[in-house]
């Protein structure tokens, strides 16, 4: 091999195998994906959704996706939803990942598409020829000596048409087969060059389609597979170490046990707590995961007062993003037993001592200073001062509004409009609120909206109201709030909802800045996967 090196295959020292190592043809040597003891250093500037920690299979994943995309083969990068395909490779068209230290080559631009079950050819066609240029007669393509790298999301998710084929498909599958397609006005063949695919899915099911074989021989697939222990542990003991050193006093050391013990709640639910008919939504990934880390960065880093404190609110933001999920008696009691455990095995803590008795609510919000700015987030420990203030901002909502609620609030009711105003204060924050009718599920999203001073946006569903309307109304709700900037909250209910409308508003949701909650039907649940749900009980 490469300067007649003696190339036997590496053997790592900690379990790692042949996939941990790449081979240098440089030095002739197997060097390891990541230099070992590199710390990553994170951007106090970006928000919690915004970092992202290389990690073995990242930096290997890019490694790959780099070598076949400048070397113009195309590219399908397959795996479960949560192991960061949309991710990784958003950061590296972006330029924000590198590989051996420099970023995508500067000639190669980036079109984004995402697919939908709604997704048309045409529509595919169109977003492509419009950012093409005419090179010569007949013949398509980026400016001379650049590259389009067209990244093709969720490839698998457009429906079948009544034959079986799935025409977003069938059009790229014809770019492949014939190196471009029709003009569909002067009806002339349209030659389309130097485009490069790249293209991600998850395995079929959930709305997401086998595709023809005659297409995926066209790429070279790359299998994401579930991020190891070792991988999820890196990335949010980074982040949270991060976080916890502009904290005074030895509340750096809960972060080893912190993310040791979430990665292993997380293990046991993901094992035990199985999806049913009845409990249809307890899916929990990846995504779930981070949610925990994310709540645990929501406090001012002054607001912490030693370790116990910080424990506390971690078991806080668990409860709210596992517990939450729960629907039954058994469930919860074995989340509990379950976070008891870890907290004696790995913190050396008791329940009682950190947490206090069984009966007390733990409640966390940045709503008891009406009116503040900053808000900080906080414990809520005196329970009266709680109900007295959130029945004040019942009562100024009451007097604004047109549409008054004559609510009266008790604890539970209380401790669910703070659940809602919590999933409001995060970006991208978005929840599905699950349980019978008149159980308060708007009431509650009302209040916990005007708690968080947010505008309301709700769809007026009229008769007639198609898909028009919804797009008319979905525009000006984003223009709200992207464009002036206004912290918005889309609430929508059973009633309003129609399949077709709700698969396209899942799309708006996962790429918005729109807080949403939902009050849905559970057959639409397949829609909202990644969306916390909260039961109301
Ligand atoms: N290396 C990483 N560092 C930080 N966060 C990560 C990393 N990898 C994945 N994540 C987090 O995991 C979540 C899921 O990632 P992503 O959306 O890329 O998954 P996906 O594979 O595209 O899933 P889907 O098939 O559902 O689209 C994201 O919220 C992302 O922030
Ligand atoms: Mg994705």
């Amino acid at each position: 091999m490469a300067n007649g090196s003696n190339c036997c295959l590496p053997t790592g020292n900690n379990g790692e195998d042949v996939y941990s190592f790449r081979f240098d043809p440089d030095s002739g040597k197997w060097k390891p994906w990541m230099k070992a003891g590199e710390v990553f250093e994170i951007d106090s500037k970006l928000s919690f959704s915004e970092i992202v920690v290389p990690t073995n299979d990242s930096v290997r994943n890019t490694y790959l996706m780099d070598l076949l995309l400048m070397n113009k083969k195309h590219v399908l990068m397959v795996g479960e939803t949560g192991t960061g395909k949309t991710v990784n490779i958003n950061q590296y068209l972006l330029g924000q990942s590198t590989v051996d230290d420099r970023p995508i080559n500067e000639n190669c631009l980036p079109i984004n598409i995402t697919f939908s079950a709604q997704t048309s050819a045409n529509m595919t066609q169109d977003m492509l020829d419009n950012k093409m240029e005419k090179r010569r007669k007949g013949i398509y393509g980026p400016s001379a000596g650049k590259q389009y790298i067209v990244y093709v999301d969720d490839l698998n998710m457009p429906k079948r048409e009544t034959y079986g084929a799935q025409p977003p498909i069938e059009i790229l599958r014809q770019w492949f087969d014939q190196a471009g397609w029709y003009d569909r006005k002067e009806l002339n063949i349209r030659k389309i060059i130097d485009i490069t695919m790249i293209c991600s899915m998850g395995p079929p099911g959930g709305g997401r389609q086998e595709i023809t074989a005659r297409f995926l021989r066209h790429f070279n697939i790359i299998g994401y597979t579930e991020l190891s222990d070792g991988s999820k542990s890196l990335i949010f003991q980074t982040i949270l170490a991060n976080f916890l050193s502009r904290i005074d006093g030895d509340v750096e050391d809960v972060c080893k046990p912190m993310v040791k013990s979430t990665i292993e709640l997380f293990n046991s639910i993901v094992a035990e707590l199985l999806p049913t008919p009845a409990k249809s939504h307890y899916t929990f990934n990846l995504r779930d995961l981070a949610k925990v880390f994310q709540g645990c960065l929501m406090i001012d880093p002054k607001k912490v007062n030693g370790s116990d404190s910080y424990v506390r609110l971690w078991v806080h933001e668990c409860k709210r993003v596992f517990a939450d999920r729960l629907t039954n008696k058994g469930d919860l009691d074995w989340f509990e037993v379950k976070v008891k455990g870890l907290m004696k095995d790995n913190f050396q803590m008791e329940w009682g001592e950190v947490v206090g008795s069984e009966s007390e609510r733990l409640i966390y919000g940045d709503y008891m200073v009406p009116g503040a700015d900053p808000k900080y987030y906080e414990q809520v420990t005196d329970m009266a001062k709680l109900k007295s203030t959130i029945e004040e901002y019942l009562m100024d909502h009451n007097a604004e509004s047109k549409q008054p609620m004559p609510l009266v609030m008790f604890m539970d009711a209380i401790e669910h409009v703070s659940k809602i105003a919590r999933v409001l204060r995060q970006p991208l924050g978005n929840c599905l609120l699950l349980g019978v009718g008149g159980s308060g599920r708007q009431s509650m999203t009302k209040l916990a909206n005007y708690v968080s001073q947010f505008t309301l946006f709700q769809v007026e569903i009229s008769k007639g109201y198609g898909l028009t309307e919804w797009r008319e109304d979905l525009k000006n709700c984003l223009l709200n709030a992207g464009l002036k900037k206004k912290p918005t909250t889309f609430l929508f209910s059973d009633t309003q909802i129609v399949v077709e409308v709700s698969e396209r508003s899942e799309r708006a949701l996962r790429k918005t800045r729109v807080r949403a909650t939902a009050t849905t039907k559970t057959n639409l649940l397949n829609y909202f996967c990644s969306i916390a749900a909260l039961v109301f009980r």
